[in-house]
């Protein structure tokens, strides 16, 4: 019988991951909300890439590593950026249309250039980037008969199954998970031979975000508490520039818009960044958003402002289609007006700890995409290196899934699943808890890692946010244990205890290095050499 596989999560990462299994296997993709959802969907920037002539792939893992403050894995950047421009190709063959230089005599790929990069070397498609991404791979997984696609079924646990290996180590293999099928309210479990999380982000763990809702960090907490080793999650990426706006939910001004001459003013019209760092407003994400977060504190404001009036209009409503639109439909015209920008979180450089074939520390269990902390960005991710690292450890994913498959005999299922699927018991079924009661619960512990655990932290803080989170995730915990599973609880649980993970990580580094900035240790410590914060739930036990 054909293998299966279980891919979890239809963003850039599940999505190449199941074209690319469904050669040797048979595909199964459950994905919270409908295919398209995802942050892949909504990412603007584009996909950094060696295109051009003046570009090498030395200076790409020299800005890689630059940016990601000497925490960077040089193997992994190395594979990731020699293999970036082959998996872009594979892209467009598939059917991708990114943005070309047409006045070139053979009309080539139109580069950009953003933050941190010394190169022009963003493909992007306007401003759409990840939309087309995502078009793309939906429709190539849509035509595929080997992959079956199930929408609204949220991952709730991994099987994991544990035994000694003929060395008497013990070896735990994950089976496949346990699903919530929101239609239904009723839990399923999905056996497979390779399991993939693809499950993206965790924005929502905090109170402003550049996230769609399926962020909250499900990958993470569900591996940690299959016992996967955790890594670097208090590098939490601050996007310096989402729209300030009252009562609008945070909306991303990519960063292309400095790339492309937009610069960084405070509310008088003074420009700031070129007291922070030589690149001023193109300097990267880390630097930019505490001197905006810096800024604001100083001067009391609620916002600064990215100023692309003095660029030509017709060039600005061309190369920034949707950023033009959503704010005019807010009643700002960025190409007469300055866009009055806060930061908010984006980007978790940390994640389920892999190798370079996408392996976690759990047999049969990969992690690709955002969900994983495979050692590419370090302590701060470079921008549009997100896409890119997502495509090239998916392909690595799937070639080593087929050499698992081919060595190893099929997995047996357990005997006994009634333990995995006690929420559907009658009991369970009737005690829902009301989803007002778990929006305040959510606000709450979104609203503490927002004040406590943002751009910048004392130890004060994070110890403060740890004895708090601590309480709220065992209320959670027995909420879940004891009524009925929906997705808003799951959510809640997985956004409870990814912010637990990541105060943790934070208070073990004693040392302020990219995305992290702790006033108790204000300078980076080499004298340790740079090193990764590891978590996993069999050390704390
Ligand atoms: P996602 O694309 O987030 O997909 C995750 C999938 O998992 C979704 O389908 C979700 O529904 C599903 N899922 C989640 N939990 C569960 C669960 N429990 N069960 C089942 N399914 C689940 N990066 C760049 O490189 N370049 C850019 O220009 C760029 N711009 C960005 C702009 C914005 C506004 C945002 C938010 C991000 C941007 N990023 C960019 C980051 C990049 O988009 C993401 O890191 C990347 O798309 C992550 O891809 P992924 O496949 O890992 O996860
Ligand atoms: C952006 O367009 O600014 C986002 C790019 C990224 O997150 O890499």
């Amino acid at each position: 019988m054909e293998p299966t596989v279980l891919v979890i999560g239809s963003g850039v990462a599940g999505l190449t991951y199941a074209l690319k299994a469904a050669e040797f296997a048979r595909v199964r993709l459950a994905t919270k909300k409908e295919d398209r959802e995802s942050n892949t969907n909504y990412a603007q920037g584009g996909i950094a890439a060696v295109m051009a002539v003046d570009d090498s792939l030395d200076l790409h893992v020299q800005d890689t590593e630059v940016a990601g403050a000497g925490l960077c894995q040089r193997d992994a950047v190395e594979q990731m950026v020699r293999e970036g421009p082959d998996r872009v190709r594979e892209l467009i063959a598939w059917g991708a249309e990114f943005s070309r230089d047409l006045e070139a005599p053979a009309p080539r790929l139109s580069l950009g250039r953003e933050g941190g990069h010394s190169r022009h070397r963003i493909v992007h498609a306007k401003d759409l980037t990840g939309r087309e991404v995502e078009r793309t791979l939906v429709a190539a997984v849509q035509q595929h008969s080997n992959i079956e696609v199930l929408e609204h079924h949220a991952a709730v646990e991994l099987l994991v199954e544990s035994r000694l290996d003929a060395r008497g180590r013990m070896r735990r293999t994950v089976l496949g998970a346990t699903v919530l099928d929101s239609g239904s309210g009723r839990l399923r479990a999905l056996l497979a031979d390779a399991t993939v999380l693809a499950t993206g982000g965790c924005g929502h763990v905090y109170l402003h975000t550049t996230n769609p809702d399926i962020a909250t960090g499900d990958g993470v907490a569900i591996a940690a508490r299959a016992g996967a080793v955790i890594g670097n999650m208090e590098f939490i990426q601050f996007h310096p520039t989402t729209l300030y706006h009252p009562t609008a939910r945070s909306f991303l001004i990519s960063e292309a818009v400095r790339g492309d001459g937009g610069i960084l003013r405070l509310q008088d019209g003074t420009p700031f960044m070129d007291s922070y760092h030589p690149m001023a407003s193109l300097a990267p994400r880390d630097i930019v958003a505490r001197a905006i977060d810096n800024e604001l504190k100083r001067s009391g404001d609620d916002f600064v402002y990215l100023d692309v009036t003095h660029l030509d209009a017709a060039y600005v409503r061309d190369r920034f289609p949707t950023i033009y639109q959503r704010c005019l439909e807010l009643g700002l015209d960025i190409t007469r007006e300055a866009i009055p920008i806060v930061p908010a979180a984006h980007y978790s450089c940390g994640g389920v700890r892999t190798d370079l074939q996408a392996r976690t520390s759990l047999h049969r269990l990969y992690a690709v995409g955002e969900v994983a902390c495979t050692g590419v960005h370090g302590a701060n991710r470079l921008a549009s290196n997100s896409l890119l690292e997502a495509l090239v450890f998916a392909d690595h994913a799937a070639a080593d899934t087929q050499m698992l498959l081919e060595a190893e005999p099929p997995v047996v299922p357990p005997t006994d699943l009634s333990g995995w699927l006690a929420g559907n018991d009658p009991a369970r079924q009737a005690a829902e808890v009301s989803p007002e009661f778990l929006a305040q619960l959510r606000l709450l512990v979104q609203t503490l890692m927002w004040t406590h655990v943002g751009i910048v932290r004392t130890n004060h803080r994070l110890r403060q946010a740890l004895r708090e989170v601590s309480i709220l995730a065992g209320a959670v915990d027995s909420l879940v244990s004891t009524s009925r599973p929906s997705v808003e609880l799951l959510e809640l649980r997985n956004i409870t205890q990814v912010g637990k993970l990541i105060i943790e990580c934070a208070l073990q580094r004693k040392e302020s290095r990219g995305l992290h900035y702790n006033l108790d240790y204000p300078d980076r410590d080499d004298t340790r050499g740079p090193h990764s914060t590891l978590w996993s739930a069999m050390d704390a036990r």
